[in-house]
């Protein structure tokens, strides 16, 4: 079957369909996808029952995963996996348990942010046939393109402040203790481009973000506060936005320079959400 690819309709998100992710996919297959990819920004599959080695053996074709360290999110055999979920072992958490609480971009406090991350479904919540707790995205390529020239104008060549102590203060956490916030704080704060220039097709991305985005360099504080809260505000207007409404054996990814994501708490504590996800490394953010 031909690999097909379905738009969402919306600023950004495709389907995917016609690709059995379980077995390793021909090059012009893989081409098709990837290019699909780089246009949509976020591309999802469902139905795919993958295992972990499935998930990695997919996602590496992208690019390097990213092997964690963080006793609390790593999948215990699979450094590449991060584990996002609500469920507790022995009264412990497995994995995050609160990401994604405020709109922000993978990797953001790193000098060179994630690429790419890939979030695969193993369990979702339910309510009266309805699967809960969505993600939302929003296309911040099609943000930028959105803005007034003069705004335009107003922040070329700025650059901003991404800090992971600020994300950590607004959300006490997002699953990241403090035993584990040392291994992270080498690297908690870091200055890119307030407009990032996409490293594949070359979109320019407003690179600004309710958690992430601390200050912009040079401006005085009132000032940088405002702008920040303006430009990330705009970033998720409706029109720039895709919710993803999960199914259990979605494989979800999405572009970290030309996305933002949030995550929707709707379900009760004691409805298990587990999920799995790879991550693609990137280079130093472009300008
Ligand atoms: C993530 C994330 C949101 C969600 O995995 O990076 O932000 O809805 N997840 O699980
Ligand atoms: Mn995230």
């Amino acid at each position: 079957m031909a690999v097909q690819v379905k738009p969402c309709g919306s600023a950004l998100g495709a389907e995917i369909t016609g690709a059995d992710l379980t077995r390793p996919l021909d090059a012009a297959a893989f081409a098709q996808i990837r290019a699909a990819f780089y246009q949509h920004e976020v591309i999802y599959f469902r139905g795919q029952a993958l295992s972990d080695e499935d998930q990695i053996r997919f996602t590496a074709r992208f690019g390097e995963l990213r092997r964690l360290k963080l006793a609390m999110q790593a999948h215990v055999e699979h450094p590449e996996i991060f584990v996002v979920s609500n469920i507790k072992k022995d009264g412990k958490h497995i994995g995050s348990y609160d990401a994604g609480s405020l709109w922000h971009t993978d990797g953001a406090y790193l000098v060179k942010p994630h690429a790419i991350s890939a979030l695969r479904a193993l369990e979702v919540p339910a309510e009266n046939g309805r699967t809960l707790g969505d993600t939302n995205f929003a296309s911040v390529s099609a943000a930028y393109e959105a803005l007034p020239n003069a705004m335009k104008k107003r922040i070329e060549g700025l650059q901003a402040v991404q800090s992971f102590e600020q994300h950590l203060a607004k959300t006490g956490g997002g699953g990241v203790k403090k035993d584990i916030y040392s291994t992270v704080k080498a690297a908690s704060e870091v200055v890119h481009p307030l407009v990032r220039v996409h490293p594949v097709n070359g979109r320019k991305c407003l690179y600004v973000t309710e958690g992430y985005t601390a200050s912009i360099v040079g401006l005085p504080e009132a000032e940088s506060r405002d702008l920040i809260a303006e430009l990330a505000l705009h970033c998720v207007r409706p029109e720039f936005t895709y919710r993803h409404n999960w199914q259990q054996h979605d494989l979800v990814m999405w572009d970290d320079c030309s996305t933002q994501h949030k995550a929707t708490f709707d379900y009760p504590a004691s409805s298990p959400r587990l999920m799995h996800r790879t991550t693609v490394v990137g280079g130093a953010a472009l300008h």
